[in-house]
């Protein structure tokens, strides 16, 4: 994999939203935003080895941590690993934001297909993906536990 960390990740937009790399300062903002969207959430420590392990790995800040998105490219393939954002925040475009800066990263370092996998019953995920061109290729069963199954979803660059 190239030295993705290299790559600059500064976005500022209307509303003073900055997309940047997310630091290890970060990471109690993070696992807050997390354990408020997710009934088995990411513990710190697996954010910490995923910040130090070369993924993609952004926050979207103004004045405070609004949302975060981890992936990784793998050759010719990108993979979103996990995205969410502050409660409050939703429906306002953040989560959008922080997908089209990862796509525009992974673009620039040769990824040509990003795959995610989403549970199926989270439905405002799967519209989300949906929404940003996303399409459902197979599922994947018991993916999240028994009886739980992922929606495995795709998009071309
Ligand atoms: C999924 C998630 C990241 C979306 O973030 P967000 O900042 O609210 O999304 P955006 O505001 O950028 O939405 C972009 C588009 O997605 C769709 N969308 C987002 N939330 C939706 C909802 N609750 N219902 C229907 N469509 C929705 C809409 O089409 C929206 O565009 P619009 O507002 O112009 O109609 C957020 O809901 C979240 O953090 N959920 C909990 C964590 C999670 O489920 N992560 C995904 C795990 S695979």
């Amino acid at each position: 994999m190239r030295p993705l960390k290299k790559v600059g990740r500064k976005n500022l937009d209307k509303r003073g939203i900055i997309i940047r790399d997310a630091r290890l300062e970060d990471m109690d903002e993070i696992v807050k935003i997390e354990e408020e969207s997710f009934d088995d959430p990411y513990s710190k420590e697996l954010f910490i080895r995923l910040l130090l392990s070369g993924t993609i790995f952004l926050v979207a800040e103004n004045n405070e941590v609004k949302g975060y998105i981890i992936g990784e490219a793998i050759g010719t393939r990108g993979h979103v690993i996990s995205i969410a954002v502050k409660r409050k925040f939703r429906r306002q475009g953040v989560g959008r934001q922080l997908m089209e800066k990862l796509e525009e990263i992974l673009l620039r370092v040769g990824v040509k297909k990003v795959r995610l996998e989403v549970a199926i019953e989270n439905k405002t995920a799967v519209n989300f993906y949906r929404k940003l061109g996303y399409r459902a290729v197979g599922v994947l069963k018991d993916y999240y536990g028994w009886g739980k199954d992922a929606l495995l979803m795709e998009k071309t660059l």
